[in-house]
Parts: C-alpha cells; sequence; structure tokens
C-alpha cells in the first residue's frame, strides 16, 4: 500500500528540485505547454482548474491571456504555502483531485502537470474530473519529467514481474559484450527504463545464488535479499530504482551484475525472459484506459510533443555538444541520437516554425520533448 500523497509530497525542497532541473528546458516546456492548450482548450474555456499545481511550476508556463483565470488545487499544505510564496496573486486552494469543492458540470478545463503517473487510483480521479466538468471540457496533462515508477512498479510486481534497471541499454556494458552475448540480450529502446523479469524465474535462480552466498548475487543493489519472505515491496523498490538511477557508478555496478546473472542464467538453460518496459508508454496506455468512452470520455491525443531551440553555443553547454535532446526524463547528445523523431512538434498544434535539427557553426540546438495526454469530457 502507497502513503497518501499528504505523507509524500510535503518538502518544499522537491519543488525547488524540480525547478532546478527543468530551467535549461524552460523556453521549449512553455512553448509546448502553450500550444497544446492553443490547440485543444474550448474558446472560451470557461473555468479552468488545476490539480495537484505543487509550488506553481504550470502556472509558470500559461499563456497571459488565460493565467488570471485559473483556480490551482493541491492537495499538499506545505506546498500550498510553497505556491502561495511563489505566487502570491494566483488563487490556490487545498484539495485532492479527486475530490473536487466544484459544482458538477462547473469546470470548462483540468490542467495537470506530472500529476497522474503519481496516483494510484487514477479512477477515482477520473470520476471525480468527469462530474466537475461541462460536457466538452478537457482533461490536459503534462509530463515533463522522468515518469514516477510509483503505479507501473505495483503494477508489474501484481502481475508478476520484477522491474529491474535496464542494463540492455547501458552502452559503458555493451561495450565489452561479444556478439553472442549481446544476442542473449532483450531489444531495448535507449528509453525503455525498466527490463521485467517474470518474479518466479528471479526467485528461483537467484534464491538458490543468495542461500548458497554466491558471489552473483552479491552487489544487487535494491535486489538484494528480495527472495526473503515479505522482502518484496513495490513502493521501497521504485524508491531504491529511483536511488539508483541518481548514482551513474552505483548504477553501473548494479547493471552489471545484473548482466552477469542474466548470462549466467542464459547459459544454464534457465528461463529468463526479459521484456523491456518504457514507463512512460506505460502511463500513456494507463491513461487511454482510464479515460475512455465507457467513463465518460474521449481521448484527443496522446504522446510526446517536441520543441526545439538554437541556443548560443559557449553556454552552459559542453563545447562538443551541439544537439541536446531531453526525452523521457534522460538528457541524450547527438552522438547518440538515432535519426527518429521523438514527438510531434509543437507546431502541428500552432503552426509557429520550428528550427531545423541541423546545426551550424557555433550553434548548439536544444530540443525536448513533454508526453502529453488530452480527453474530452462527452
Ligand atoms: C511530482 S509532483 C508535481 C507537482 C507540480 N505539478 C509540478 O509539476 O511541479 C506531484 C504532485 O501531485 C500531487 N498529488 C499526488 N496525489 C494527488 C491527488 N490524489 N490529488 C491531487 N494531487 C495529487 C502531489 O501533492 C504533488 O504536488
Amino acid at each position: 500500500m502507497l502513503p497518501s500523497p499528504l505523507d509524500r509530497w510535503h518538502d518544499p525542497a522537491l519543488i525547488d528540485h524540480l525547478a532546478h532541473v527543468r530551467k535549461p528546458w524552460d523556453v521549449l516546456t512553455r512553448r509546448i505547454v502553450r500550444a497544446v492548450l492553443t490547440k485543444f482548450l474550448p474558446k472560451p474555456p470557461g473555468p479552468v482548474v488545476e490539480v495537484g499545481a505543487g509550488g506553481g511550476q504550470l502556472r509558470e508556463w500559461l499563456p497571459a491571456e488565460l493565467v488570471s483565470d485559473v483556480l490551482h488545487t493541491e492537495p499538499s499544505e506545505p506546498f500550498v504555502r510553497a505556491f502561495r510564496e511563489r505566487h502570491p496573486g494566483a488563487n490556490v486552494i487545498r484539495a485532492e483531485a479527486a475530490a473536487l469543492p466544484f459544482e458538477p458540470a462547473s469546470v470548462g478545463a483540468a490542467l495537470a502537470l506530472c500529476v497522474l503517473d503519481t496516483v494510484p487510483d487514477i479512477a477515482s480521479v477520473r470520476d471525480e474530473l468527469r462530474r466537475v466538468l461541462r460536457p466538452g471540457g478537457e482533461v490536459v496533462h503534462f509530463l515533463d519529467l522522468a515518469t514516477s515508477p510509483d503505479c507501473l512498479f505495483p503494477e508489474l510486481i501484481a502481475g508478476g514481474e520484477l522491474p529491474l534497471t535496464n542494463f540492455a541499454r547501458d552502452s559503458a556494458l555493451l561495450g565489452v559484450l561479444t556478439d553472442a552475448q549481446k544476442a542473449l540480450l532483450p531489444p531495448a529502446d535507449a528509453f525503455d527504463e525498466v527490463l521485467a523479469l517474470p518474479w518466479d524465474a528471479w526467485a528461483a535462480f537467484v534464491g538458490m545464488l543468495e542461500r548458497s552466498k554466491h558471489p552473483l548475487a552479491a552487489n544487487l543493489g535494491p535486489y538484494a535479499g528480495l527472495t526473503a519472505p515479505g522482502a518484496l515491496d513495490p513502493e521501497k523498490l521504485a524508491r531504491g530504482f529511483i536511488a539508483a538511477g541518481a548514482e551513474p557508478a552505483g548504477l553501473l555496478a548494479l547493471n552489471r551484475s545484473l548482466l552477469a546473472l542474466t548470462l549466467s542464467a542464459r547459459q544454464l538453460g534457465r528461463a529468463w525472459p526479459l521484456r523491456a518496459v518504457s514507463s512512460r508508454a506505460h502511463v500513456r496506455e494507463r491513461l487511454r484506459t482510464t479515460f475512455d468512452a465507457g467513463h465518460g470520455f474521449a481521448v484527443e491525443f496522446a504522446g510526446p510533443v517536441a520543441a526545439r531551440e538554437v541556443v548560443a553555443a559557449g553556454g552552459s553547454l559542453p563545447e562538443d555538444v551541439r544537439f541536446v535532446l531531453r526525452h523521457a526524463g534522460r538528457t541524450i547528445t547527438r552522438a547518440e541520437l538515432p535519426s527518429a523523431e521523438y514527438g510531434t512538434p509543437a507546431d502541428v498544434f500552432d503552426g509557429e516554425p520550428v528550427p531545423p535539427r541541423a546545426t551550424e557553426g557555433g550553434q548548439v540546438v536544444r530540443e525536448t520533448t513533454v508526453e502529453v495526454f488530452v480527453a474530452r469530457r462527452i
């Protein structure tokens, strides 16, 4: 059982941290938010409400003609206080998205930023949004940061799978593998964060190794000791996963151990069927199936939206970097970048031209994507 939002979202330092992480992409994220709202908000929008507003980041990206009329809601008292300090003139009240203090059919649009990936009981939030929205009103959700594993991990574990860090995309490891070893790994996109393995396969092989104190079972980080009775706690694992990803040397050591385990299991002929999972794609699917026609909504858009800008070279970016993309919470440079497009260009929604991806001498091109979900109340 996950703790309630009020237990988890209480530290205003998190708001400062998020603002810091978002800063380099600010112009681009604002551009995407505005393009999406231009395209999808009803005209005129009617009363606009934000849920899970945190410290007011989304407010900073809203168009001027909208911002004065938005009513922000947020369940965490410390976050409401932080919001009021940052935006003294704003209208913000304390409320849960599943219990909003509004009349039925009184709201024209409900906005949120990085909220629905953290809410375990999303059906209750959907039902409340259906109650307060007018027919034709819109739910617009933005996700500009790495997706929270809060909902993904409990679902995978409940379905009998163990979410592992994606060692199959760790370039530092892949370089030393033979082609035959690489062929033992599952195909994984650079932006799949998780490799899911059936729990039975893990418990049988790793349980045996742990009981015999085999070196292959050493250095398993957040995955150590999981086969002990009651040790498989989805929330603890999600926190361990986030912590491992934030520390590159530790993550490399963990990925090396998971790779060694996988190669041994495969060479011993054990069942070890890994499957790559993108937590972003998982959230997209979860929203699509939750806001469906059977529950009073029509999905209008679900996927990443991209924007790009040319910035002067020699700024905060390393000299050799000429193209930087932030997607699915991960920043990659031109050298790593396949030719694929990672999102619908924002100009598809509002017609403003996007700079070309190719760079010229002395310039750096920076691109970001935001995962966007839009559903209309029918
Ligand atoms: C990752 S933070 C994002 C905060 C802010 N929107 C931002 O992007 O900076 C998740 C936010 O969702 C809020 N939240 C979590 N569960 C919620 C719920 N059931 N109803 C409304 N808000 C919720 C939290 O209190 C927190 O402010």
